[in-house]
C-alpha cells in the first residue's frame, strides 16, 4: 500500500468512527426525571458540571470542550441536547471510549441534578417528570409496575414493588 492509501484508509476509518452513532437501548430513552427541575437542582448540577465535566466539555456556550475523538461537544449545542432526557441519562451513567462512566461516582439524583443544569442552555425547553403513585400502605414509598413476558410461554408474570430510597419490597395484594 503506498502512502495516499494509507492516509486515506486512515481517514475513513476515522470518519467511520466519527460518525458512529451513540444508541441508548429504547428502554432507556424515555427515562425521567423523578423531580422537577428549577434553580436548586440547575445550581447544584452547575456545581457538578464544574467538578466532573468542564474539563473535557468546557465551559457551555463557549465552545472550549477537548480535541478529542469522538469529541466530547458544548452541551449547549445539539451534539448534547438532541439527546432526551433518558439518553443523556444513560450516556453520563455508562460513559463510551474516553467519556468515562459515572454510575459509581454520582448518585441518579445527581446525574438528574447535572441534567437539569445542562437543559438551561435549551431553549424552549419543557421538562417531563416521572409520574409517581404513592400508595397509603407504602408511606413514602414510589409503587413500580413491570410487566415480565417470557417468550414461549402463554403468561405474563406482573410484579409490583413499593421503593424507598434504602429498600425496594413486593406489595401485598394488589388491588
Ligand atoms: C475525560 C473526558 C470527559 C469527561 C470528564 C466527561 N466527558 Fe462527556 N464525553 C466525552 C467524550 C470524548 C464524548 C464522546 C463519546 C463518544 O461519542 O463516544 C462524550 C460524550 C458525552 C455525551 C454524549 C454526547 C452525544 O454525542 O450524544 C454526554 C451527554 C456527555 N458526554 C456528558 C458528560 C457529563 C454530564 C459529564 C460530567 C458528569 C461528562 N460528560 C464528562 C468526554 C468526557
Amino acid at each position: 500500500m503506498n502512502r495516499i492509501t494509507v492516509i486515506t484508509l486512515f481517514l475513513l476509518f476515522s470518519l467511520t468512527m466519527m460518525a458512529q452513532d451513540w444508541v441508548v437501548p429504547e428502554d432507556k430513552r424515555g427515562k425521567l426525571s423523578p423531580f422537577n427541575f428549577n434553580d436548586v437542582t440547575r445550581k447544584a448540577g452547575e456545581r457538578l458540571y464544574t467538578i466532573n465535566c468542564i474539563s473535557c466539555h468546557g465551559t457551555p456556550g463557549k465552545g472550549n470542550f477537548l480535541n478529542l475523538v469522538p469529541p466530547p461537544g458544548d452541551p449547549a449545542t445539539d451534539k448534547i441536547q438532541h439527546n432526551s432526557d433518558g439518553e443523556i441519562f444513560f450516556k453520563v451513567s455508562n460513559g463510551r471510549g474516553l467519556m468515562p462512566s459515572f454510575k459509581n461516582v454520582l448518585s441518579s439524583n445527581d446525574i438528574w441534578n447535572l441534567i437539569s443544569f445542562l437543559r438551561s442552555f435549551k431553549p424552549g425547553y419543557v421538562q417531563s417528570v416521572m409520574t409517581v403513585s404513592k400508595s397509603t400502605a407504602y408511606p413514602g414509598a414510589v409503587i413500580g409496575i413491570s410487566f415480565i413476558l417470557s417468550p414461549g410461554k402463554d403468561e405474563v408474570q406482573v410484579r409490583i414493588t413499593a421503593a424507598n430510597e434504602k429498600s425496594s419490597v413486593p406489595v401485598k395484594m394488589p388491588e
